[in-house]
């Protein structure tokens, strides 16, 4: 039986969002089967998994260890310093994991209490073979039986915790909760920044995304005041040496990856960045072939920096899209420019950075948007769920062009149907849109159903940062949508 969770235990009030992370751990942590039981908390820096397990173990009594990155004999003293902590009596000191873990299953006994293992991979690095104690004493007639304690183990690096359930890691099939903790979505990240104008809310997204930490402890609490405040917060924040989201970019690749050759990656990313972002067009903007950035591309994508969209109408072609906001705006702003801004340059550098800030960053942030816009959207939006969200190029011969569909929405594939396109969709951040996007998206739209799909009911959407023709506007028909920024972040 699955204990009845979170109505017991609210989610505390200093903590933003993470609704169904909460409920998640709790239930996990709640749960009084006997047997110890094993969770994985994973997810890039910063993204509040210490700040959420911590909560955690306050809210139901349990025992937090951050791991830190020292010798398995001071580990092991730290670890049972915790123990002391927890239970208010001395502890043995330890000789080893082996020895430990079993100790930890017993001092908990039949209480259903959390345990966190905060940056695991630290402990992982000193002792490899942790993982198979902890598989051990977990299984049949390990220490674990008599237990239920929740143990919870986090950690950041991605190699190590995306490695530790996968292919013939001990610990595979053992986890009963696997967390990811993402960024805020760009709405909830408006609210936590506490941003209402939605323009500006898509400016500050476009720098910082919806990393908890880069309005806490990385600005202190800095947020523009409106829009005319966003030029000055820039340089006093992101641009400015003094504060630490000015190096942030530089040191995620270095922490989350475990790279030699940091200049490759830099390169990769700078391309992206740029636009260049086939696996082709990147290899010949670095002069690599393109056999030679397929590990890093496969690094940045297992760190979760960098992800591969397929095109929805061309199969087996992809783009390359970085996830994080940051490292974007670093390979297209700051990099070139790192020399100057080390020693204070923000003030002169931003003036000269905004057109490309604008074309590099702020244009292709906002279609992602739009598409995170779409893969949320009710039935009513598009007539019916989406299955599938992302972008695609359709061929007009015809007229020797390529239509870029930046928001296109799939229904969900069934087998022996054409496949049905709920809506093909145009983003301009900085133009105000008409009647000739529209066209295009027309054409695109006869163009698909020439080649299969299903276009009988699709919906043709134009979403501006910028606003709609009055032709446009007047031209209301049940197959065109318009989505303005208002619309973007409407509840
Ligand atoms: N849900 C939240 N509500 C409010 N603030 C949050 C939330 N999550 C994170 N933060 C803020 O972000 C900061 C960073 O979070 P935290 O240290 O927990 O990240 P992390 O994922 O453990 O990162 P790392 O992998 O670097 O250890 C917190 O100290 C807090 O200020
Ligand atoms: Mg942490």
């Amino acid at each position: 039986m699955h204990a009845s969770p979170n109505e017991a235990r609210p989610r505390p009030a200093h903590l933003f969002d993470r609704d169904a992370e909460w409920n998640g751990l709790v239930s996990f942590a709640a749960d009084a089967r006997p047997g110890a039981t094993l969770g994985v908390v994973s997810g890039r820096r910063r993204q509040g998994k210490s700040y959420l397990l911590q909560a955690l173990t306050t809210a139901l009594g349990g025992i937090y260890v951050p791991a830190l990155e020292l010798t398995e004999a001071v580990s092991l003293r730290l670890f049972a310093d915790e123990l002391i902590r927890f239970s208010g009596s001395p502890v043995p000191p330890f000789r080893d994991w082996l020895d430990a873990i079993p100790y930890l299953f017993r001092l908990t006994g039949d209480r259903t209490v959390p345990v966190v293992i905060d940056e695991f991979p630290f402990l992982v690095k000193a002792s490899p073979a942790l993982p198979s104690v902890i598989q051990r004493e977990l299984g049949p007639g390990g220490s674990g039986s008599a237990s239920r304690a929740r143990l919870l183990l986090c950690g950041s690096a991605m190699s190590v915790m995306g490695g530790l359930l996968s292919g013939r890691a001990p610990l595979r099939g053992r986890a009963g909760l696997e967390l990811i903790v993402h960024p805020f979505g760009y709405r909830d990240a408006a609210r936590f920044w506490e941003i209402s104008d939605p323009r500006l809310a898509v400016l500050v997204h476009s720098v910082v995304g919806g990393t908890p930490a880069y309005r806490r402890e990385l600005v202190r609490d800095d947020t523009p005041a409106d829009l005319a405040d966003f030029d000055a917060w820039v340089i006093r924040t992101v641009l400015n040496p003094q504060t630490p989201l000015f190096r942030e970019a530089r040191y995620l690749l270095a922490e989350e990856t475990e790279i030699r050759d940091p200049s490759l990656y830099h390169s990769v990313l700078a391309a992206v960045a740029g636009g260049n972002n086939t696996s082709g067009g990147i290899a010949s903007y670095i002069g690599r072939k393109s056999n030679e950035i397929a590990h890093p591309l496969r690094v940045l994508e297992d760190c979760r920096l960098v992800i591969k969209e397929p095109d929805l109408f061309r199969s087996g072609r992809a783009r390359y899209r970085i996830t994080e906001p940051l490292v974007t705006f670093y390979q297209a702003i700051m990099s070139r420019e790192w020399a100057r801004l080390e020693l204070g340059g923000g003030p002169a550098v931003w003036p000269g950075a905004r057109a490309c800030f604008l074309s590099q960053v702020t244009g292709p942030h906002f279609e992602a948007l739009c598409r995170d816009y779409a893969i949320a959207a009710d039935s009513g939006v598009f007539g019916g769920l989406p299955g599938e969200i992302g972008s695609g190029v359709v061929s007009d011969p015809a007229n020797r062009i390529q239509i870029e569909v930046d928001v296109v929405a799939l229904a969900p594939a069934e087998p022996g149907r054409p496949r049905k396109i709920l809506s093909l969709g145009e983003a301009k951040w900085d133009r105000v849109m008409d009647l000739r996007h529209v066209e295009r998206l027309r054409r695109a739209r006869d163009l698909l159903a020439a080649k299969g799909f299903d276009t009988r009911d699709t919906v043709l959407s134009c979403y501006s940062g910028a606003g709609f023709s009055r032709e446009l506007q007047a031209a209301q028909s049940p197959d065109l949508r318009l989505v303005g920024l208002d619309q973007l972040y409407a509840d």
